[in-house]
């Protein structure tokens, strides 16, 4: 199955995606994870991308396409993929739809996280990543037992550097310009769902599975 999901920063994409693309047996994709770990590493690309990171603005398409192009062309994306943050306009969808028709395949549903810009920056201002295992988790609403410490794995939690309050602010303006047009663009498409990401996670999950279980069964 060929999943995308759209939302604002802090709709809960990434929490979604990884239990979702887990239920599915499909590797999740997340452009924002390969640019931060591009950054972590010192390589090029990461140092392209993190002057546009750091701003919240949108890192240029020609460089986040063809970073796309190559992870779908990977053997594990072959059968079934979950695009997590990409695409981010319309211009990239555009392209997106091309690629995928060269591999001779097409997407199959849009999920769209419906959540409030006020409960955007609660989630983002209290978000803390683990730096070894990547799992998020969040000072009030999911937090780990140790203060800094991940549950998980034991590594180093740490804030990401685009998560303080302006930022937050200017990256949802940029969703409202940039990104907010794919949900008519995938509507007119017809493969566009709307799930509402209030709530609990594991019940947000099962709305997520409800919609994407019409293709499984
Ligand atoms: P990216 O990493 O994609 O960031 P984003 O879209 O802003 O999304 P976030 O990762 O901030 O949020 P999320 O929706 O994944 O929420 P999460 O699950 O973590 O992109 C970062 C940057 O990379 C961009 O600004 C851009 O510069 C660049 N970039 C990436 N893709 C690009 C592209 N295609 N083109 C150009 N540039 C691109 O949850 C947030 C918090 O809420 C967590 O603490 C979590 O524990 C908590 N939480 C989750 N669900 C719930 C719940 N139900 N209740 C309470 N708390 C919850």
């Amino acid at each position: 199955m060929r999943v995308v999901l759209v939302g604002p920063p802090g709709a809960g994409k990434g929490t979604q995606a990884q239990f979702i693309a887990s239920n599915l047996s499909i590797p999740k994709i997340s452009t924002g994870d390969i640019f931060r770990a591009n950054v972590s590493g010192g390589t090029e690309l990461g140092r392209l991308a993190k002057e546009y990171m750091d701003r919240g603005d949108l890192v240029p398409d020609e460089v986040t396409v063809a970073m796309v192009r190559d992870r779908l062309g990977e053997a594990d994306a072959q059968e079934g993929f979950l695009l997590d943050g990409f695409p981010r306009n319309v211009p990239q969808a555009q392209i997106l739809n091309k690629m995928l028709a060269e591999f001779g395949t097409a997407l199959d549903i849009v999920l769209e996280l419906v959540v409030d810009d006020e409960e955007v920056v609660r989630r983002l201002a209290g978000r803390r990543t683990c730096r070894s295992c990547g799992k998020v988790w969040h000072v009030a609403f999911d937090p780990s037992s140790k203060e800094g410490v991940c549950d998980a794995c034991g590594g180093e939690l740490f804030q990401r550097d685009d998560d303080r309050e302006d930022t937050i602010r200017h990256r949802l303006e940029v969703y409202q310009e940039q990104t907010s047009p794919l949900v008519a663009f995938y509507a007119d498409e017809g493969i566009l769902q709307g799930v509402d990401a209030t709530g609990p996670v594991e019940e947000i999950t099962e709305r997520a599975m409800a919609e994407l279980r019409r293709f499984v069964d």
